[in-house]
């Protein structure tokens, strides 16, 4: 976590709060770093949400997919999935490691979407992307995450959890966990279905939001 904490902190309030994504994947391409979310696992939050579920004949967008695990995991359940990155470097790493993929990697910005991309999901999956983004561009980000939601489809959202609905984001501690209000903002108009809120199991325990919402 070391070199992107201290990517995320310069970047925090300088204007460009997503530029330090593509140096960081860049370093980690050049061995000079090590992106801490590479750990090679499909997210178990995921997995459980996805049990039963098949996804033939239905379109799947993996917001800020990094390097592809949700991505995989949700063409593996027959979603002819699209994933997207800020970083190309991240865009190029993931196409490389798996030769063959069925899913369409792209570069793109989540604060500026494609224009076809608008309603034109059933399944929007949001894994940790926006909880590593400071400032202003955070709400946006939020913000743009129901336009890609077909009418009938799902947006999912998985993050890190706070109940502090005015929490103190130390620029050095990234990731900042979201609240409640800023789920319900990345809900925009959706219904929302269900919201979740538990601690992972695991070496380190988090307090993480699971929430549902869909456009009916
Ligand atoms: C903490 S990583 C999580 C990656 C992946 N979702 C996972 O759970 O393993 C955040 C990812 O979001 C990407 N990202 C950040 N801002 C973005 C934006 N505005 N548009 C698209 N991707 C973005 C980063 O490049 C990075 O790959």
């Amino acid at each position: 976590m070391f070199r992107a904490r201290t990517l995320a902190a310069e970047a925090a309030g300088a204007g460009d709060e997503t530029g330090w994504f593509e140096r960081l994947y860049s370093e980690a391409e050049a061995g000079s770093a090590v992106v801490p979310w590479a750990d090679g696992e499909v997210n178990p939050h995921l997995v459980e949400w996805a049990a039963g579920k098949d996804g033939m004949g239905k379109r799947a967008l993996v917001v800020g997919c990094g390097l592809g695990y949700d991505a995989q995991y949700l063409a593996g359940l027959s979603y002819a999935v699209t994933g997207f990155d800020v970083a190309p470097t991240a865009i190029e790493r993931t196409i490389r490691e798996n030769p063959g993929t069925t899913v369409e990697y792209l570069a793109a910005d989540l604060l500026d979407l494609p224009a076809a991309w608008a309603g034109a999901f059933d399944l929007v999956v949001e894994i940790y992307t926006v909880q590593p983004l400071y400032g202003p561009v955070r709400e946006r980000a939020l913000a743009a995450l129901h336009g890609p939601v077909a009418p009938g489809g799902t947006l999912l959202v998985i993050a890190r959890a706070t109940n502090d609905e005015n929490p103190e984001r130390d620029p050095a501690q990234m990731p900042w966990p979201l609240t409640r209000r800023e789920l319900d903002l990345a809900g925009g108009p959706l219904r929302t279905v269900r919201v979740e809120q538990f601690m992972d199991s695991g070496t380190q325990p988090r307090l993480r939001w699971r929430a549902e919402f869909r456009r009916d």
